[in-house]
């Protein structure tokens, strides 16, 4: 069976001082939920040991926001997969929909860093969504077909296995406005039938996809009571540790 997984993206937020307030919090707040419930949480690079350090013990993973391909050389501003391994991480987001519409990465990129990532050993979260006009013109299903095509080009079903996707509708992002639960697990059971054909139906039944887009503590628990729906990718609500064990709570709760 499917192991519930909440992550918590804190994308550019928190500074020395609350990012390591908000990993202890986290660790303390969940730690009775963790043996049903995989939780992570992703600081900015800067804050990352010292989130590590503040976790401790806890069970709680660590993980990254971002990753470049490359191992290691000239390629200014960028951090390795190598590195991220150093300091404690165990996950990394890629192709979050910020990265791919505000930073305008290509699934081509996201393609070598998915690629990157697993052969490094990192669990990636693989981040697909569509833009609201998208799913106005009715074409949610094409585009995130697409992402995930192209996002896993060449990856083999033996590699695919340690993937997690986060399905996060762009329009759901940081809106207060979440995909009600069943657009979500329409959404979700289309992913897990695509990984099907691509890859089998084993590979399929025991992928983890995550929601995310304006999850919160009084929504966790009707999303994370869809079939399809395995865990959240927790924006916003993250950064308050008394909500984000709420929706962990929820999401021990509902499955
Ligand atoms: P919000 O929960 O703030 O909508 O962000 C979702 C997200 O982008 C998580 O990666």
């Amino acid at each position: 069976m499917r192991k519930p997984f909440i992550g918590g993206n804190w994308k550019m937020n928190t500074d020395s001082k609350s990012a390591v307030e908000l990993a202890k919090g986290v660790a303390e707040k969940c730690a009775s939920y963790l043996s049903k419930v995989d939780v992570a949480v992703c600081p900015p690079f800067v804050y990352l040991p010292a989130a590590k350090a503040a976790l401790g013990n806890s069970a709680v993973g660590l993980g990254a926001q971002d990753v470049y391909f490359e191992a290691k050389g000239a390629f200014t501003g960028e951090v390795s997969c190598g590195m991220l391994k150093d300091v404690g991480c165990k996950y990394v987001i890629i192709g979050h929909s910020e990265r791919r519409h505000v930073i305008k990465e290509t699934d081509a990129l996201i393609n070598k860093k998915l690629t990157a990532a697993i052969d490094a050993g990192l669990l990636p979260i693989f981040c697909v969504g569509e833009l609201l006009e998208e799913r106005n013109a009715g074409k949610t299903e094409a585009v995130v077909t697409e992402q995930i095509q192209k996002g896993m080009a060449g990856i083999s079903a033996e590699k695919a296995k340690t993937v997690v996707i986060a399905y996060e509708p762009v329009w759901a992002i940081g809106t207060g406005v979440n995909a009600s639960p069943e657009q979500a697990q329409d959404v979700h059971f289309m992913i897990r039938q695509l990984i099907a054909k691509m890859y089998n139906k084993d590979l399929a039944d025991n992928m983890v996809i995550q929601y995310g887009g304006s999850a919160k503590p009084d929504n966790a628990a009707v999303l994370m009571a869809k079939p399809d729906i395995d865990g959240l990718l927790v924006g916003g609500a993250s950064l308050k540790a008394d909500d984000f064990a709420a929706m962990i709570k929820a999401a021990a709760e509902a499955k």
